[in-house]
Formats: structure tokens, C-alpha cells, sequence
């Protein structure tokens, strides 16, 4: 079972790429914009399900899979596009990597219709892990029953929610038409710390992409790159260090979008390729990651939901406000975007060991490494384990286990589910409560101040909430 299960999930990276993930596959280093890709085993703890226990809930949040780029980033293509065929110049050595810029162009075919959309990969990836997940956890799901699930809206693009309905085509197959997705309006008042994107309703939230640390790391790493790019042109085209941040980004997207590895992929060699993982890093770990304040704190009441849902255990009737009942399916399924991704997983306690990146060299034993779980389609994955009438959770990130530092003590580095509540807890007193952090005003504050939990995952008549067929 585990072994198919591998297969399906590798199947769509090993015809893109052969490298193993411990390699510098240029795919693969490339921070929130690379391919996905099942996590390495950094922490020693195999994936499968330690000897003696099943998982009987689980749960995940996913960030949309494989996409198109953003209108802005775009532009950014077509401009550089612009740049180079307006130059005249020669590559200085023939037949070097960067011989095929001079007939270069942006990929997108109807950027009308495609831009900042999924692409034919993310079409791809997100089927594969509908039926992945049915391998993984062959009792969840009984074939004709209903299955529900939830998403982001995400108005600016489709994307999310196109995601979720993939996703349950390949979880449900041909009578998916059975699933229902629940569709969550984050930028409704109502839906203050009860959605998937919580601080869309935040006003003291704002990502600073990094920020200075960011800045200053790009002011050491890039500068060297440029002028060896350069020094490989003869005539009037010059790079600047902003043209050569996203050369690497070039290749994944490429990549992803023609289903042929990008030549825009051979131009960073490995040690420039790691330095720009590490300016990816910065920025989501002081953007909206551990370093960023309570910035990092938007997805608490998610992360308590999931909490309070392991710990009423599946088959748990709930009452909807609309006095209907609900039993959750023992998948909750939820989908996103890299924002939340970060944030979920910087309060999972996961990294609460980890020093601080700092933004002048690139530290030793990093593991906050942003490409192995805000890929397109990364996957902040829980399980709670039952072993020997005992609860545990344990937390994956694209699928390779991450125990919590502090509290490792079950199979296979699992936590006791009630130690788990606890620390989850304690980070809820540190942080206070979604509503205070975001200083909403009283009127507005529909849920409990004092359990910061969101309801989403247990009542299905919610105001904000639109049922979309997959
Ligand atoms: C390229 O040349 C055109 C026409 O001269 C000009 O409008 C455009 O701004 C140039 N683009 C860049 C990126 O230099
Ligand atoms: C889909 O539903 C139809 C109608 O209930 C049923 O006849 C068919 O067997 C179902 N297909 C699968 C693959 O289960
Ligand atoms: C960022 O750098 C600027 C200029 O060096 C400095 O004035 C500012 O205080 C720094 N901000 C932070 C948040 O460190
Ligand atoms: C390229 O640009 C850099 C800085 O933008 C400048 O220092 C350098 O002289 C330029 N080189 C050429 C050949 O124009
Ligand atoms: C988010 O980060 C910004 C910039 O550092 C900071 O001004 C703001 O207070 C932070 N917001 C929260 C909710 O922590
Ligand atoms: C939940 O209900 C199903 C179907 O009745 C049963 O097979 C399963 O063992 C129950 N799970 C738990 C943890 O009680
Ligand atoms: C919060 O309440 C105050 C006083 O009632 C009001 O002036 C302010 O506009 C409100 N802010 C929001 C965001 O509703």
C-alpha cells in the first residue's frame, strides 16, 4: 500500500526531474514557487504508520498546486523579454547555457485566459493526490457517499478553489459530483477567525516579504551572480540584480507549464541556486513565518479547530447553526494559499527550536527550508494516531514527518495528543486571541474570544461559506 501510494504521489516529479530531493534540482530549490515534491526524511522518522497504531483522523491544509504566474510577474517576463531582444549582443561563449535567451519568450500561451491560474501540472498533481490520499487511507471513504471539504474563496484568481474540485475528482472519481466544497468568503466580517484566509479581515496584519533581512541578503548574493551573467554578454545588454532574482523562477514555471524542463534552469549553478533558496527563506520565515511577529499567528484558530476536532475523535455528530446535524468525514481537507501555509505551520511548534535566520550568511543545519513546504501544492499534513487505545498527532510536512521538539515521546516521534493540546494552548495565552492581535472591534466578533477556535470545520450553514461542485 505505502509503496504505491509513493509511486503515485513521485509519479508526476519523476517525469519532470530524476534527481533524488536531497539534490540541488534546480526545480526544487526555488523557495514558494518550486514543483512539489514528497520532503526529504531530514528528521529520520519514516512516513509510514508506526507499528501497532492506525491513523483514525486526519487531516490538511494545501496550498493551490502547480500555477501560472501572477499578473505582475508577467509583466515582469514580458519585460525582460523586451529588454533582451531590444539589446544587441553576443553570447560570449558559444554554445554556453545562456545561448538561448536570444530567441527567448514568455511561455504563456493566452495569458488572458491562463494568467495566475493552475496550470496543466497543478491539473495533474492535485488529481494524484485526490487518489493518493484514497491509498493512504483506505477506510475514509466509502465509493457514492457524500464527501465535503473546504477552501479559501481567494477572489483574486480561481486557483484555490479550482484545487479543491481537482483534488476531489481524484479522491472521489467519476461520481465526484457527490462532493461538496465549502467555499470560505475570508474577507466577510462574519468570518473573522473562521475561515482559510485570516488575515484578509486583519487590519494590524502586513506581510513585509522579508523586509530588511530579505534586502540585505539580496544585496550580498546577487550582486556576484549579475556580473558573472553578464560577463558572459558582449554588447549592450546588462542584467540588473532584479532581472537575475528571477531567472530561477523562470525555470520552475516553465517547466511546469510546458512539461519540458526549462533552459532557464541551467543558469544558476548549485551554490547560487542555494543562496537564492535562502532569500526565498527570508521571506516567508520574517514575511509571515516564525520571525514575523504575530503575523504568524493568523491560522491559530484553524490549527485549534484541527486540535478540537482529533480530540473529539471521528464519528463525532456536530450541530450546524442552522440546528441540522453534521458528522465531519475523518479527512478534512482544506486548501489555500502560501501565506496560511507558513503561518499554520509556524504555529504547529514544528520549528520552535530553530535560531533565528539570520540575513547576512546562510546558516548550518537549517531546517525552516521554505521549499519543502510552501511549494505550489505544499501540504501541512496531520494524523491522529491510535495506538493502544492512546491518541497521538503527528504532523507532516509534504509528506516527511517533523515531530515537535518538545514533545517526541510516541511512535515514531509522535506527540500525545493531550501534550499537543496543551502546548497549542500555551501558544494561544503568548499569542491572545485572533480578534485582540487584529483589534476588531467588539460588534464584530462572532466567535468565542476565549477559544479562538474556528467553526468552520463543524458547521456547515455558516453565512460566508457557498457550496461549489467539484
Ligand atoms: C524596447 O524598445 C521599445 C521600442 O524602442 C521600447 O518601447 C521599449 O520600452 C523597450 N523595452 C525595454 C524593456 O527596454
Ligand atoms: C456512479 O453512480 C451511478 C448512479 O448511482 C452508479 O450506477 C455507478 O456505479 C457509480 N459509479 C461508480 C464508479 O461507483
Ligand atoms: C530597516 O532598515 C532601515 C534602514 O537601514 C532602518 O531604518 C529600519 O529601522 C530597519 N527596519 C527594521 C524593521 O529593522
Ligand atoms: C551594467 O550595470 C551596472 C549597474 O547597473 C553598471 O555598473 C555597469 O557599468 C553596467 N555595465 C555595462 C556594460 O553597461
Ligand atoms: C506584522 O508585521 C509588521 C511589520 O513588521 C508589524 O508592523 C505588525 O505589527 C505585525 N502585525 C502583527 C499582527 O503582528
Ligand atoms: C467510526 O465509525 C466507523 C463506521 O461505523 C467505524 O468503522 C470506526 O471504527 C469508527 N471510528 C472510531 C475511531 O470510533
Ligand atoms: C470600531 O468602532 C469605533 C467606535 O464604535 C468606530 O469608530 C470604528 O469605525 C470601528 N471600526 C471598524 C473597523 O469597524
Amino acid at each position: 500500500m505505502v509503496a504505491l501510494v509513493a509511486l503515485v504521489l513521485l509519479a508526476t516529479s519523476v517525469t519532470l526531474s530524476n534527481a533524488s530531493p536531497w539534490e540541488l534540482d534546480p526545480l526544487r530549490w526555488a523557495g514558494g514557487t518550486s514543483i512539489y515534491f514528497t520532503g526529504p526524511d531530514v528528521n529520520n522518522v519514516p512516513y509510514e504508520v508506526p507499528e501497532g497504531c492506525v491513523v483514525d483522523t486526519a487531516a490538511f491544509v494545501s496550498r493551490h498546486g502547480a500555477r501560472f504566474p501572477d499578473p505582475g510577474s508577467y509583466q515582469g517576463w514580458v519585460t525582460l523579454a523586451s529588454k533582451i531582444h531590444n539589446a544587441s549582443f553576443t553570447v560570449s561563449r558559444e554554445g554556453s547555457d545562456l545561448d538561448f535567451i536570444k530567441t527567448w519568450q514568455p511561455v504563456v500561451r493566452h495569458p488572458t485566459e491562463d494568467v495566475a491560474k493552475l496550470n496543466l501540472l497543478g491539473y495533474q498533481e492535485l488529481y494524484d493526490m485526490g487518489v493518493g490520499y484514497r491509498y493512504r487511507y483506505p477506510d475514509f471513504y466509502t465509493p457514492n457517499t457524500p464527501f465535503v471539504l473546504w477552501s479559501n474563496l481567494y477572489s483574486a484568481s480561481p486557483r484555490v478553489v479550482d484545487s479543491a474540485r481537482l483534488f476531489t475528482r481524484g479522491y472521489m472519481g467519476p461520481n465526484s459530483t457527490m462532493g461538496s466544497i465549502y467555499v470560505l468568503n475570508s474577507k466577510d466580517p462574519l468570518a473573522i477567525a473562521n475561515s482559510l484566509g485570516p488575515s484578509d479581515a486583519c487590519p494590524t496584519y502586513a506581510d513585509t516579504e522579508g523586509g530588511n533581512s530579505t534586502a540585505t541578503w539580496n544585496g550580498i548574493y546577487l550582486p556576484p551572480i549579475t556580473k558573472r551573467i553578464n560577463s558572459l554578454l558582449k554588447g549592450n545588454l546588462n542584467f540588473t540584480t532584479s532581472d537575475v532574482s528571477i531567472f530561477p523562477t523562470l525555470c520552475t514555471y516553465e517547466t511546469a507549464i510546458t512539461g519540458k524542463r526549462s533552459q532557464w534552469c541551467n543558469v544558476f549553478s548549485d551554490s547560487e541556486l542555494r543562496d537564492f533558496e535562502y532569500a526565498q527563506d527570508l521571506r516567508y520565515y520574517y514575511g509571515h513565518g516564525p520571525g514575523s511577529l504575530k503575523n504568524s499567528t493568523m491560522m491559530l484558530p484553524v490549527l485549534n479547530a484541527i486540535v478540537k476536532s482529533f480530540q473529539n475523535g471521528p464519528n463525532k455528530t456536530y450541530t450546524n447553526s442552522d440546528g441540522t446535524t453534521f458528522v465531519p468525514p475523518p479527512l478534512l481537507a482544506m486548501f489555500a494559499n502560501d501565506g496560511q501555509i507558513n503561518q499554520l505551520v509556524s504555529q504547529t511548534g514544528v520549528f520552535d527550536d530553530e535560531s533565528p535566520l539570520p540575513s547576512t550568511y546562510r546558516p548550518k543545519n537549517q531546517r525552516y527550508l521554505s521549499n519543502r513546504f510552501v511549494t505550489m501544492k505544499g501540504t501541512v499534513g496531520f494524523e491522529r494516531l491510535t495506538c493502544s487505545n492512546q491518541q497521538y498527532m503527528r504532523i507532516t510536512l509534504n509528506d516527511a514527518v517533523y515531530p515537535v521538539p518538545s514533545c517526541k515521546s510516541g511512535p515514531g516521534a509522535s506527540c500525545p495528543l493531550s501534550q499537543y493540546a496543551s502546548l497549542i494552548a500555551k501558544k494561544n495565552q503568548a499569542a491572545g486571541s485572533l480578534v485582540e492581535v487584529c483589534k476588531i472591534n467588539a460588534t464584530q466578533r462572532t466567535i468565542s474570544e476565549k477559544t479562538n477556535t474556528a467553526t468552520f470545520l463543524f458547521d456547515l450553514a455558516l453565512p460566508f461559506a457557498q457550496v461549489v461542485k467539484p
